[in-house]
């Protein structure tokens, strides 16, 4: 078997998109299987810089099959925007496919999701407003019109209608907003429909062939695993399972269907919305993470959150996704820093917590322990071996070994394809 799954081991924005793109130039297939539009994968390849929400990280090589799988949200509207701009930068959708079952996001479901945020104040997610949470409840309440669903204009027709009452309702009497118009949603969404029409199909078949064959198959993950919905910081999650057992649900393949699997870090951490974050820096280090790494969010806009490496959450990765390698991105972004810390564990009322709580008001409360790093001065975005890198950056990687004991095989030194060293 051939397969690997890459999955975010942080927060999400670890640079999953670079290290897809990478695996997916030597791919049979790349398949997305959790979460929507609220993914924001970025790929450089010398002077072009391509944004992914949607459509896998593998659209950029003609001979790699890219599969939307049933797990992923798919907004039509969204989709099809990608897929415009990303044609005008020559890209071609001859391998694309979206399985059938996969449940779309509607205007009403974005709408309630902005509703919700700001009925909640203060204790707001700070989600992406992309509809996510109130799509996937829908999924789970068995009133979700699926890409099936949307084919059909009588079905569709009859599944909106009874939706957009209910939602209607919803978003006047209970957020107080203004109800949306059923004939020019389900106009508009018919167009979408006849342009997605050649793109679905049961990709979960596909795979289990492809899989057999002996294919090089890539799961790309979305999000990370600190916003799964069970193992993450809930509340402050997203609402799929962007962990290796959610690829396989979202995926519609069995669990043996996973060779290997690749948890992608960041040399430190970063979050974008709101919950705790032991290792948060508001200082002149936060600073420096947030503008050395250009740490603002692909999908919104949003300055992220930085702070140091958490070793607690890498291990939680490491458990929860069965992590059998580690991929390190942006080492670069720590040069210049005199002193480096890790996190390896975190002390609440003078006792010290080594795994990850699971209710997040004792996080808040938890401190983290620090080890203290050498740090280096040197450029390192042309080392490609690392025998190549600062003595303090080599040490640097060890010590995220021996903490997390995993390997690391791969380290990004650039935010280019070509910016890496592989071991
Ligand atoms: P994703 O959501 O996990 O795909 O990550 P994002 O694309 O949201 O954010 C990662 C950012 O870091 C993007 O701007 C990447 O181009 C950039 N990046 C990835 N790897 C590296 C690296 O090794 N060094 C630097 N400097 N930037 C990187
Ligand atoms: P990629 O794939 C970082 C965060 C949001 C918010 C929470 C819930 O680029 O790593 P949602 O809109 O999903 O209901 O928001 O999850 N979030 C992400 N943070 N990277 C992402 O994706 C994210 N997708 C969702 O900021 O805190
Ligand atoms: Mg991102």
């Amino acid at each position: 078997m051939n397969t690997i799954a890459l999955v975010g081991a942080q927060w999400g924005d670890e640079g999953k998109g670079k290290v897809i793109d990478i695996l997916a130039s030597s791919a049979d297939y790349v398949v997305r299987a959790t979460g929507g539009s609220n993914a924001g994968h970025t790929v450089v390849s010398g002077d072009k810089t391509y944004k992914l929400h949607l459509i896998p990280s593998g659209i950029l090589y003609p001979k790699t099959v890219n599969i939307i799988g049933n797990g992923v949200v798919l907004d039509p509207k969204v989709v099809l925007e990608e897929m415009d701009s990303l044609s005008k930068m020559g890209v071609k959708f001859d391998n694309l496919m979206m399985d059938l079952r996969a449940h779309i996001v509607l205007p009403y479901h974005k709408e309630i999701d902005e509703l919700a945020e700001l009925s909640k104040g203060k204790d707001a997610i700070g989600t992406t407003k992309r509809g996510i949470g109130p799509c996937y409840a829908d999924k789970c309440d068995r009133i979700g019109i699926r890409l099936i669903d949307l084919l059909d204009s009588e079905v569709f027709a009859q599944k909106l209608k009874s939706n957009l009452e209910l939602k209607n309702k919803l978003i006047t009497a209970v957020y107080g907003g203004k109800p949306l118009d059923y004939k020019s949603i389900y106009e508009e969404y018919c167009g979408y429909a006849k342009r997605l029409k050649q793109y679905a199909t049961d990709t979960g078949a596909v795979l289990y062939d492809a899989i057999k064959a002996g294919k090089r198959v890539v799961f790309e993950g979305a999000q990370g695993t600190l916003l799964d919905l069970d193992s993450g910081t809930y509340p402050f999650v997203t609402s799929s399972h962007p962990i290796t057992g959610g690829f396989c649900a979202g995926a519609g393949v069995g669990p043996t269907a996973i060779k290997e699997c690749l948890g992608i870090a960041k040399s430190y951490t970063t979050r974008v919305g709101a919950g705790p974050f032991p290792t948060e820096l508001n200082d002149e280090v936060g600073n420096h993470l947030l503008n050395v790494g250009h740490e603002f969010g692909t999908t919104t806009g949003r300055a992220r959150r930085c702070g140091w490496l958490d070793a607690v959450i890498l291990r939680l990765a490491v458990r929860i996704n069965g992590l059998t390698a580690l991929a390190i991105n942006k080492l670069d972004t720590l040069t210049g820093l005199k002193k480096l810390k890790i996190a390896t564990s975190y002390k609440l009322d003078n006792k010290n917590i080594q795994y990850f709580p699971a209710d997040i008001s004792i996080l808040a409360k938890c401190t983290p322990v620090y080890e203290e790093y050498e740090g280096w001065t040197e450029d390192i975005s042309a080392c490609r071996k690392f025998e190549d890198l600062p003595k303090a950056a080599q040490n640097y990687i060890k010590a995220i070994e021996k903490l997390t004991d995993t390997p690391v095989t791969m380290i990004g030194v650039g935010a280019d394809r070509n910016q890496n060293i592989y071991r």
